[in-house]
């Protein structure tokens, strides 16, 4: 990876590319000349992005357009995770969204398509990619998660929860095989969210919120350390230390009124 300590990324496949977090590792990994293979459900989108950045930085940029709540769209992503002849040497799992409303005001579809989105592609994405990754001897797995993950926050709290827990242990389990994998966790950032789920931002203060760029530049340098849990802004190292050692009934207590409030992050 140039401009990194990772030897030899070529190929990175980014979920979500289309916009926020996801357009933002896109955008850093092509301008440090790696090709791409983006995905989202948005194909116009997708194609215009691919072209910007081909034209831009003289990258090759793939499109596969597949929709991660379905399970043709999650075998689409797995089969070109797949493909030995045209591998991946880093993965990004960072399609994702939020659902406005407290537990019960959320249909139980909605709370079904996250768990697919934020969990089974996860889980699925991250096997395909690792399998070839492995016999190769190197590559990485960056996986979205939040800083919700830390907390009591209905099903977006607990998803993300799986996917730091799942992150970790498969990074022990692949320890020593030059496979390399790790949660990212963003507080509050400057995308799309938001306003796709509904949700307003007026109460968040003007403090806690990430810009992209910068939140995948330092999320990129915690991967070339090694690290397999990234929470990369000292405003949020600061607050998940509090966390820690903060009683889980008060949390519960204020991220339940909180989380309303503002939403999910
Ligand atoms: N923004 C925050 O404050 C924040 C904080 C912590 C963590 N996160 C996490 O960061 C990740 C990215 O969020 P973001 O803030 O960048 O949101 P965003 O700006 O809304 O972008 C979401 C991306 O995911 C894609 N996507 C959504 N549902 C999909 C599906 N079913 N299949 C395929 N692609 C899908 C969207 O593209 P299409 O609509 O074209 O499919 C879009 O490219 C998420 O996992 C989110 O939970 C966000």
């Amino acid at each position: 990876m140039r401009g990194t300590n990772v030897p030899r990324m070529t190929t990175a496949l980014i979920t979500g590319a289309t916009a926020g977090i996801g357009a933002a590792f896109a955008r850093r990994l092509a301008a440090q000349g790696h090709n791409l293979v983006l995905v989202a459900r948005d194909t116009a989108r997708l194609r215009e992005q691919a072209t910007e950045l081909h034209d831009r930085h003289g990258i090759e940029a793939e499109v596969l357009s597949a929709d991660l709540a379905t399970d043709g769209g999650i075998e689409a992503v797995e089969k070109r995770l797949a493909d030995r002849r045209h591998p991946i040497d880093l993965l990004v799992n960072n399609a994702g969204f939020g659902n406005k409303g407290r537990f019960l005001e959320v249909s139980m579809a909605d709370e079904l398509t996250m768990l697919k989105v934020h969990c089974e592609a996860v889980l699925r994405l991250t096997s395909a990619a690792v399998a070839g990754m492995r016999e190769r001897g190197r590559g990485g797995v960056v996986n979205v998660a939040s800083v919700a993950a830390f907390v009591p926050r209905g099903t977006y709290g607990a998803s993300k929860s799986w996917v730091v827990q799942f992150t970790q242990g498969a990074a022990r389990d692949l320890a020593g095989s030059g496979v390399r994998l790790m949660a990212l966790c963003p507080g509050f950032v400057r995308t799309e969210f938001h306003e796709r789920a509904g949700m307003g931002t007026d109460n968040i203060p003007n403090w806690m919120w990430l810009d992209a760029d910068k939140l995948v530049a330092s999320a990129l340098t915690d991967l070339t350390r090694g690290k397999t849990v990234s929470i990369p802004d000292p405003r949020y190292k600061a607050l998940m230390g509090l966390v820690k050692v903060a009683p889980r009934g008060l949390l519960g207590g204020v991220t339940s009124r909180t989380g309303r409030k503002y939403g999910p992050q």
